[in-house]
């Protein structure tokens, strides 16, 4: 059986949803599924833009069968071969031996590294402003190194201005039929899971991204069509300006995460006190988070969105406590920058953590202003510490209300 959809009256939707794998690229927990996003297009020459991961396959064979109706595929484009995507090339090239291959010399490489057994067909190599004819559509290719492995192009159909944005403007989350971006509201369900995917899977490279950003805005770009998550057809500087924000460092919204490790409640205590004081004073955007029960990839997505960052931390064995390390290491490998952070440390006898979080702070990151007035804690807030707490609260409230 196949399921299908169109995107235009020839280009269809041939790709698949998966909702048994736990962690995408075996890391980050996707409780909602994955789609992996394939395109065929029916022209004088039939082309498929991109495979899909090995668990969804067979479903992916049979919807290009039903799209073909016994027509032969003429060309496979590569935009974007990691395995997720491009599992199913070989199976591809078994089916159909007359395809022939269209992608970066890089991409062929890397192909050969994988072990891809593709030297059995013809392997059309193109670089930046290459156009390859389908009949009524003109392909156009356009390189994107780093977005989000060095090896990346993406496809644009000049006749009606569709992108193929291989992992671009891509998301978390199965698509369950609903295709289209303007099918869900994706603001409301979506939007999360889509910061969370780029942030975690393209974040690192936001200088790239505002490269292929660059190139994008020379095109009349109708139509978006990423390998993971919805299709954009309508309100496309929404899904711009998000991606224009993201890979720019820039928060989203002002408002306060509030990260916390804590072994015995206490320190928790007080970045709940924190964030009540926050409220109090007004900022009542602020989201609480425990870094030893909340996956790293949600901190990290909530960090890109918001504009401060406190962290509160017991020390362990006279360190940081290693879930908050991971999650400052992610940070920094992320290139997580022009956020202002806060400190809370607590210590039975010998409160290390916070001039370490600041050290790193300091030393490891980028264009990131910490507040004054680090409060320390002896086990537990008691009331001689609540001055600090207040006066910490006062600085968070007076930098998120100076933001413009
Ligand atoms: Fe969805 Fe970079 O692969």
């Amino acid at each position: 059986m196949y399921c299908v959809r169109n995107v235009t009256e020839d280009l269809f939707w041939v790709g698949g949803n998966d909702h048994r794998l736990e962690l995408f690229e075996n890391i980050h927990p996707i409780p909602r599924g994955v789609s992996y996003n394939s395109y065929l297009m029916m022209d004088e020459k039939t082309a498929l833009f991109d495979t899909v991961d090995w668990s969804i396959a067979r479903q992916f064979l049979e919807n290009i069968e039903q799209v073909l109706q016994g027509r032969d595929l003429d060309y496979l484009i590569i935009n974007h071969m990691e395995p997720d995507h491009g599992a199913s090339i070989e199976e591809i090239i078994l089916r159909y031996p007359n395809v022939k291959l269209v992608s970066t010399e890089k991409a062929y490489m890397m192909m050969h590294q994988f072990g891809f057994d593709i030297d059995r067909v013809e392997q059309i190599e193109v670089k930046e402003g290459d156009t390859l004819s389908l009949g009524k559509h003109n392909i156009a290719f356009v390189e994107i190194p780093m977005v989000h492995w060095p090896e990346a192009m993406v496809s644009y159909a000049l006749t009606d201005n569709i992108l193929f944005s291989a992992d671009a403007f891509g998301s978390f989350i199965a698509l369950d039929g609903k295709l289209f971006a303007d099918e869900v509201d994706f603001d409301r369900d979506w939007l999360d899971e889509a910061r969370r995917y780029f942030t975690n899977i393209v974040g690192k490279y936001g200088t790239f991204v505002q490269m292929a950003l660059k190139k994008a805005s020379t095109l009349p770009i109708e139509i978006i069509c990423p390998l993971h998550g919805p299709v954009w057809r309508k309100d496309l500087g929404y899904i711009l300006d998000k991606y224009d924000k993201w890979s720019r460092y820039e928060p989203e919204e002002k408002g306060v995460l509030i990260a916390y490790a804590s072994m015995y409640g206490n320190t928790e205590f007080a970045a709940q006190s924190l964030a009540s004081k926050l409220c109090e004073r007004g900022v009542t955007n602020v989201h609480v988070y425990d870094v030893s029960n909340t996956h790293v990839s949600y901190l990290i997505s909530e960090t890109f969105r918001l504009s401060h960052v406190v962290l509160a931390s017991v020390t362990y064995n006279l360190g940081i406590y290693p879930v908050m390390h991971n999650y400052l290491m992610d940070m920094k490998a992320l290139n997580v920058q022009n956020r202002t952070f806060a400190v809370i440390e607590n210590g039975t006898w010998a409160p290390k953590s916070g001039d370490l979080i600041e050290e790193f702070l300091d030393e490891e990151m980028k264009f990131i202003d910490v507040l004054s007035g680090r409060v320390t804690l002896a086990s537990a807030l008691n009331e001689d510490k609540e001055i600090d707490l207040d006066n910490l609260a006062d600085a968070i409230a007076d930098s998120v209300k100076g933001i413009e």
